[in-house]
């Protein structure tokens, strides 16, 4: 064994003994970490959010965490990257920016299915409700797990004055009034996607059902990020009706 180690010279040796080695692994991490870290703060904040940046509405929360629930990120990534091929496809390539109230991001790089970054506004809603119960009907062929519970679960609102409040701590602009008044603006929201649905020749039955929620989160997805890019504004059919009380 000592043969082995002097032969090796004195990097053997060093893993020879765990304390020193720990230390000395330890500051070299260290100093990474102070090298990374000490831009972000010395410039005051890593990223700006986009100039048309809105936070998302109570009802857009609570379908993103359904699409987090159900683990539609497993499938679908929300980064478009800044390759020609795709932005032919999808779009302009992600920012940051855009992303600056994304808590946790959903970037995500597994595609079994296509990036869902600009999807708000591809689609009308009925599309959406139809997809989801069953992806064939609209999408032959498609792999898709259809998931027809959304549209019979029962939209639980419960938990979003205290997720708007521990949103605002982590620096989204969401007041105390907005916490408040969450779960009524929700509602509004959600009464207005459902009359959007029957309007469109959809069932007359999903106010109070998850899928109006996950709905209108698909339908948010990149629409900030396409207000900013044209001058005159683009929204998606349901997030206009319903402002956020600042
Ligand atoms: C097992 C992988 C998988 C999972 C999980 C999955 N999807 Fe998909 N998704 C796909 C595939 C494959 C397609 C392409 C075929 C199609 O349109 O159904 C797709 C297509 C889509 C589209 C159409 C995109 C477009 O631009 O045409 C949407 C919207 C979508 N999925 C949303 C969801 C949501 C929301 C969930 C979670 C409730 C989810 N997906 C879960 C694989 C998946």
């Amino acid at each position: 064994m000592s043969r082995f180690l002097s032969a090796n010279g004195a990097h053997r040796r060093l893993e020879g003994w765990p304390l020193v080695f720990t230390v000395l692994t330890t500051l070299a991490i260290l100093v990474g970490t102070v090298v990374e870290f000490a831009p972000i703060f010395l410039v005051g904040g890593a990223v700006e959010p986009l100039e048309t940046l809105e936070p998302y509405t109570p009802l857009e929360l609570a379908g993103r965490d359904l699409y987090i629930a159900e683990g539609c990120n497993n499938c679908h990534s929300q980064m478009v990257r800044p390759f020609q091929d795709e932005a032919l496809r999808y779009g302009p390539a992600s920012t940051a920016a855009e992303g600056a109230y994304e808590t946790p991001f959903l970037w995500g790089s597994k595609r079994t299915g296509p990036d869902l970054a600009r999807l708000g506004g591809k689609y009308p809603h009925l599309w959406h409700v139809r997809h989801m119960e069953e992806p064939t009907s609209t999408s032959p062929g498609s792999i898709m797990p259809p998931y027809p519970h959304l549209l019979t679960t029962e939209l639980d609102l419960d938990g979003l004055p205290a997720k708007l409040r521990g949103l605002a701590r982590l620096g989204v602009p969401y007041s105390q009034a907005d916490a408040a008044g969450a779960v009524a603006t929700a509602r509004a929201q959600a009464d207005s996607v459902a009359a959007q649905i029957v309007a469109q020749g959809g069932p007359d039955r999903l106010a109070d059902r998850e899928i109006v929620a996950l709905v209108a989160y698909l339908q948010r997805l990149g629409v900030d990020a396409a207000r900013a890019a044209e001058p005159e504004p683009v929204t998606s059919p349901d997030t206009a009706t319903v402002a956020l009380t600042r």
